[in-house]
């Protein structure tokens, strides 16, 4: 059970949340959301001591590694540096013996520190008191630091320490790496090697371990083993009565894939610099190195700074824990590299990037830090490669984004296979890396979201229109004309809602397909006047003289499905003629997908049940599309629809739900998506943090309390406080300028440092300002 008021260090009030008590059947929800990184390599947080089910992960971004022809490439388990054996006079110490008081397990979100204590008392009856803390530096990408203390408080005890790295892990079973050398120099520095069996990554682990007692430095002599894809140091001490033993490890992790280290696909050297790092390492020491991770972060948070009064403290480290793991979870560091549905915290989704970075994570990056939105976009266009052998696969042109992406150039990576089907006792077949095809106009739409915010037409220039332009390309090749009807059509695909597969003419992808030829046509027609230049350096490699009319003629004639007389746009073509569930035993569930134990995908498919928002999806996208009475009665007719499986759909909920002023809903709804992780439910993150749920989480704020949105290259605010907010603060970038917004319920401030007028759209008024606003909010 997780804790959310900080007891016992009030100054993290906000701040930080724990653990009070230690379940070896329920270990992976702490794994998950007090997992630490820094874009570069992720930690999960399994305990130091070993637990039957406890998985403990360490994964270093775009590493993607296929362990054989008939699984897709994932993001490989490198070698764990975090298992620690502690020997207590001889028996292996253990929670799951004795008895434990005092026990609590920390994430500190301001400090990105993990910490552990509690005083554990053996079957003899000797207490022993144990404290253990943890960091994934962010002020040195590679660096990993643990800390234990442990003092013996009735009697003297025999400890022995058994620490090392541990290359005997797996992802599930599937080995991805070979066996490579190990070494340990002037019985102190560890090295092991691993290599990917398939991608042929090197992976170079450097560990070391320093010991004081009572302050003083101690240098036992090691038990050195090697074994098996395993290396250990085992030491061994007599610790009288209230003397504390305190151990250091510090930790080096650095691939052949890092850009910063030079030459480091040349093992040889990347060994040298590792250990070297390390060396460096020891010499600061892990006082100073977790102060200058500790600055990295004061850096971060000031730069991010949100401030929130509610009556409900959780709501602000809701939104702090978001925060938090989208920055340990980004390649803030290099392009090649995406934001993974599970961040870096676990196995699930394989590391792979979905829409989930462009839609739900992106926004964040777009408003609070737009160099790194670039980055995240660059990254789409250096897949554009796989997007392209996609589309020829499939026999179609342009660039058709893969649904689920891995290394930018390697195309669809979505795995075939999936759960149990209950009626044939089969495996269900995942059809989304085939028809699960919105992703392509998802990218597009971010591309165009990011240069309307930014104005970035550098970006634009050298990546952008390439991207518009092309997967325009495969939208147009792709419709299909129907005779019967005279219009162009989308048929056998897959929405959002992913519990309606090959289906007709879904029409958030019909739109988006739409949105997507119209914005090609529009930055085609602007090029023509604006920079023919580039637009005949891009019409040689694109075809564009050739392309700009079929995208016209497709654009005239898709079919974009209207409201019937109820008002309600029908989701696909079949959707409203099936069959009703009652849905309120499910919707009650602790857990999602427990409809699935009574009924197959195929009869799920037959029903009128959504997994997620997907009409819904469309309304928030494209808002000035559709009519606020519209986007209303569909909401009302899918709600009660949808199963909220998926943990994209409350947030979007949340959003639309504050767009009908519907504050108190909207509230609950936030609410409902900062507990998809943070929340009671023990199992709901094993696999992982939801990561487009943390975007999600932040743009209920802003984009839902807040009311800011982009439309039509403006900067649009309408904000709605709920009930329990006093105040709502935050920084928000727009066109290059910051500008801090501070929210009460009667009055809006909009400050900034940037020289030029600032011009938004409040409450549907045109403003301008420069330096200050102030906006009296008690009429509206
Ligand atoms: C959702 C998708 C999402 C994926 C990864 C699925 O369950 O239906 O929309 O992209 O998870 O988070």
């Amino acid at each position: 059970m997780l804790s959310y008021n900080a007891i016992l260090r009030p100054e993290l009030e906000q701040w930080s949340f724990t653990e009070t008590a230690f379940h070896s059947l329920a270990q992976g929800k702490c794994e998950s959301v007090m997992s630490l990184g820094n874009g570069y390599m992720g930690l999960r947080s399994a305990t130091e001591e070993a637990y039957i089910g406890a998985t403990r992960n360490l994964f270093v971004n775009g590493t993607f590694n296929r362990f054989d022809d008939l699984e897709v490439t994932e993001l490989p388990n490198a070698a764990d540096v975090t298992q620690v054996e502690l020997m207590i006079d001889g028996k292996r110490f253990s929670l799951d013996t004795g008895t434990v008081t005092e026990y609590e397990r920390t994430l500190n979100l301001r400090d990105a520190e993990l910490t552990r204590a509690f005083i554990w008392k053996n079957a003899e009856g000797k207490r022993v008191k144990f404290e253990f803390k943890r960091f994934v530096s962010m002020q040195d990408l590679h660096l990993i630091g643990l800390k234990i203390r442990l003092t013996p408080l009735d009697e003297g005890i025999h400890l022995r320490l058994a620490s090392g790295i541990n290359a005997q892990v797996s992802n599930s079973g599937s080995q991805h790496f070979h066996e490579g050398e190990k070494r340990i120099f002037d019985k102190k520095y560890l090295q092991l090697v691993q290599t990917t069996t398939e991608s042929k990554v090197d992976f170079v682990l450097s560990a070391l371990h320093r010991f004081w007692i009572d302050g003083v430095s101690s240098d036992p002599e090691p038990l050195m083993e090697i074994e098996r894809r395993k290396m250990e140091m085992a030491y061994s001490f007599d610790l009288k009565v209230g003397q504390t033993l305190e151990m250091h490890k510090l930790i080096q992790v650095h691939t052949s894939r890092d850009a910063d280290v030079p030459d480091s696909v040349n093992l040889d050297s990347l060994r040298k610099h590792s250990l070297q790092a390390l060396q460096q390492s020891e010499t600061s020491g892990y006082d100073q190195l977790f102060l200058l991770h500790q600055q990295a972060w004061a850096a971060i948070w000031d730069r991010y700074a949100f401030e929130i009064d509610s009556k409900n403290g959780f709501d602000l480290l809701a939104l702090r824990f978001a925060i938090y793991h989208m920055m340990v979870m980004t390649p803030m560091h290099d392009r090649r590299m995406g934001i993974g549905a599970k961040g870096l915290s676990g196995e699930g989704y394989k590391g792979h990037s979905f829409w989930d970075t462009e839609i739900f994570i992106l926004p964040f990056f777009i408003y609070s830090d737009p160099k790194i939105a670039r980055t995240l976009l660059e990254y789409r266009f250096l897949g554009l490669e796989g997007a392209r052998r996609k589309a020829k696969e499939n026999g179609y042109e342009g660039a058709m984004y893969p649904w689920e992406v891995a290394w930018p150039s390697d195309g669809e990576v979505t795995p075939v296979w999936g759960a149990v089907d209950v009626v044939t006792g089969k495996q269900t077949k995942i059809w989304s890396g085939f028809i699960e095809q919105h992703i392509t106009s998802d990218i597009a739409y971010a591309v165009w979201h990011y240069y309307q915010a930014s104005g970035d037409q550098q970006f634009m220039d050298e990546y952008g229109y390439e991207m518009i332009f092309d997967t325009a390309t495969f939208w147009s090749s792709r419709l299909e004309w129907n005779e019967e009807n005279s219009r162009y059509e989308i048929n056998e695909v897959i929405g959002p809602d992913e519990y309606k597969e090959h289906v007709n003419n879904n029409a958030f992808t019909n739109y988006m397909a739409h949105f997507n030829l119209q914005l090609a046509l529009g930055y085609y027609d602007e090029l023509k006047e604006r920079n023919p230049e580039l637009l005949s350096r891009l019409d040689a490699s694109l075809n564009l003289q050739a392309r700009a009319p079929q995208w016209q003629e497709k654009a005239d004639a898709i079919y974009l499905p209207q409201p019937d007389e109820r008002g309600i746009i029908a989701q696909d073509d079949t959707y409203l003629d099936k069959q009703i569930l009652d849905l309120t035993p499910y919707k009650a569930q602790a857990k999602v997908g427990t409809l699935f134990q009574d009924y197959s995908l195929d009869q799920v498919n037959e029903m009128q049940i959504s997994k997620q928002a997907d009409i819904l999806m469309l309304f928030y996208l494209l808002e000035n599309r559709f009519p606020r009475e519209l986007k209303r009665a569909n909401y009302d007719y899918y709600e009660p629809k949808t199963l909220h499986d998926s943990s994209l759909s409350f947030s979007t909920h949340s959003i639309l739900a504050s767009d009908f002023d519907d504050e108190q809903l909207a509230y609950e709804l936030f609410r409902r998506a900062a507990e998809i992780d943070l929340g009671p439910h023990e199992h709901s993150s094993d696999a992982g943090i939801h990561a487009a749920s943390l975007g999600g989480i932040w743009q209920c704020v802003v984009m839902g309390f807040a009311g800011a949105r982009m439309l039509d290259g403006q900067l649009h605010l309408h904000p709605k406080l709920p009930e329990a907010w006093e105040r709502l603060s935050f920084p928000l970038y727009w066109k290059g300028a910051k500008l801090q917004l501070s929210i009460r319920k009667e009055r809006l401030e909009i400050q900034t440092e940037d020289k030029n007028e600032v011009r938004l759209v409040l409450f549907g008024k045109k403003v301008s300002f420069t330096g200050q606003l102030q906006f009296e909010l008690i009429h509206i």
